[in-house]
């Protein structure tokens, strides 16, 4: 190990960099035997492993300091995915972790755990696995013995006689916080020669790590706000990978079109209302061990921005040529303080008017360009809604309908034979079906009503010969179309 030459790298900028961009993956760190404290002149491996597999990985190995890996030259410990600290010294003693690295992307994986390389010159070691045990686990104590070999292995917990067996080794399977003490073991290798251990504290996390989970913003949310959830494990050294969960348990989501988990925060860029829903977080290292448990539920409900866009015309769908015309534009908007609309009002699929601040589309005269189909698209922070289709028509004017009517009128008063002695006068006309034909300068009534015409008096030859004291021309009414919400 002393022969050894570390090679210095400075890859700090280049790892923090490619950190925040990119998930890394998740980095373990083993022992081979599992503990981390030894004799001197013994020898320990060092395992690292990246998630996902070997492939393409060459590792990177530090002691003491994240900021320069001691890169070992050829010939000297490292093979593979192995760091090996052969005939151990003292000054091999210290925190040992490590990364992997690759020609593809990410090229970097996640620091490991770091593990306390201890190197005793004690004649008794009680080795313990590296600290902290996590509540479930199985805790392996050893009583290990340099240079002899010893027959009989006694095991206190706290100054309590525990076990005394023949095996090195003693498991407790499934710890919980009562094994939580301070362990020491003493070994005998004839009947007056023993040696004792010195204590060793032993910590159980209990259950496993409870992450918390916040939310940013903790308001309500809009539909194409940016929503970070955060995942925080309490007292956790690092190392963790964030799993997210959406709705239920178990199966974690990973990216969407618009979500990205990416280590301890999960950010939904713009949020539709799709992205509704519980959420949890958990996070996990090691292997297969301390997983943590899930953290609270938190809500995100994604609220409409828009809850309905309108077009309305003024002063209907249907106006005469000539006539002025207006469009409006309203969109009902949940969000307050309101944010900046952007209106834009499509006629077949033309936009018409462009504007950030009115939603109105004035047309003083219509002329028969204007018909058509109208929407109105309204736009805010990435969300768009659109109204319903409004149909614009124009109608032809009246206005000479009702002049050729008045000249017939004139015609048949000056031509009634009834004229005088006047009659007395019919008050209503009541025409009941509309006119078969208004083309040309006649128009034909099929049933004309007359009411209050004196029964007694012979009805008079011709229909048209009354004088009419009023006409009420019943036209069909023109239903507005269109959307009205
Ligand atoms: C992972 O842990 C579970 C329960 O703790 C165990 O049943 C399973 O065999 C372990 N898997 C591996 C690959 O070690
Ligand atoms: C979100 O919606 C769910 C179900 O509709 C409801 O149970 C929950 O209380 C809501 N949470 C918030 C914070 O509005
Ligand atoms: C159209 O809007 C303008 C401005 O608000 C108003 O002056 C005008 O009277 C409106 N015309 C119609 C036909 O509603
Ligand atoms: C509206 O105007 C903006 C700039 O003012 C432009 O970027 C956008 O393309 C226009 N949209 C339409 C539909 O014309």
């Amino acid at each position: 190990m002393q022969a050894c030459e570390l090679a210095f790298l400075i890859l700090l900028t280049v790892v923090s960099c490619s950190k925040q961009y990119e998930e890394l993956p998740q980095t373990t760190l083993t022992l081979e035997p599992p503990f981390p404290e030894i004799f001197t002149g013994e020898t320990v491996t060092l395992r690292c492993g990246v998630e996902g597999g070997s492939t393409g990985w060459k590792y990177l190995w530090y002691k003491d300091s994240e900021d320069t890996p001691g890169l070992q030259t050829a010939g000297c410990s490292i093979t593979g995915d192995s760091y090996t600290i052969t005939a151990a010294a003292v000054s091999d003693q210290g925190q040992y972790f490590c990364r992997g690295q690759r020609k593809s992307r990410p090229s970097f994986s996640q620091l490991s755990d770091e593990v306390t390389v201890t190197v005793s010159d004690q004649w008794v070691i009680l080795q313990t696995p590296p600290q902290p045990v996590f509540e479930g686990d199985t805790l392996t104590l050893r009583c290990h013995v340099w240079g002899y070999t010893a027959t009989r292995f006694v095991f206190y917990k706290d100054n309590k006689w525990l076990q005394s067996q023949a095996d090195t080794e003693l498991s407790v399977d499934r710890v919980s916080k009562s094994d939580e003490g301070s362990y020491k073991c003493t070994a005998r290798w004839s009947s007056t020669y023993s040696g004792d251990s010195a204590e060793v504290r032993v910590s159980v996390r209990e259950g496993r790590p409870k992450p918390a989970l916040t939310r940013e913003p903790a308001g309500k949310i809009f539909d194409g706000d940016t929503i970070t959830l955060s995942c925080v494990v309490e007292g956790g050294s690092g190392g963790w990978r964030y799993l997210w969960y959406k709705d239920r348990q178990g199966a974690p989501v990973y990216q969407t079109d618009s979500s990205s988990g990416t280590g301890a925060g999960y950010t939904i860029s713009a949020a539709a209302l799709s992205h509704s829903g519980e959420y949890w977080c958990g996070a996990g290292r090691g292997r297969n061990t301390s997983y943590s448990q899930y953290s609270d539920p938190i809500w995100v409900n994604v609220t409409a921005l828009f809850s309905r866009v309108t077009l309305t015309a003024s002063p209907g769908a249907t106006v005469k040529e000539g006539e002025a015309l207006n469009l409006t534009c309203e969109a009902a908007v949940n969000k307050n303080p309101r944010p900046q609309l952007h209106y834009t009002i499509v006629r077949d699929g033309e936009p018409v008017t462009n504007s950030t601040d009115s939603a109105l589309y004035s047309i003083a005269s219509t002329e028969k360009s204007h018909t058509g189909s109208y929407t109105c698209a309204v736009e805010s922070q990435g969300v768009r809604k659109s109204s319903q289709e409004l149909h614009i028509e124009l109608q032809k004017s009246w206005s000479w309908i009702i002049a050729a009517l008045s000249v017939s009128l004139v015609l048949i008063v000056i031509h009634s034979p009834l004229l005088s002695p006047p009659q007395s006068p019919v008050t209503a006309v009541h025409v009941t079906d509309t006119p078969s034909t208004s083309s040309g300068d006649e128009i034909l009534y099929s049933v004309i009503d007359l009411k209050n015409a004196k029964p007694a008096k012979p009805r008079p030859k011709r229909d048209c010969d009354v004088l009419y004291s009023a006409v009420l021309v019943k036209t069909p009414e023109v239903k507005e179309e269109g959307p009205q919400g």
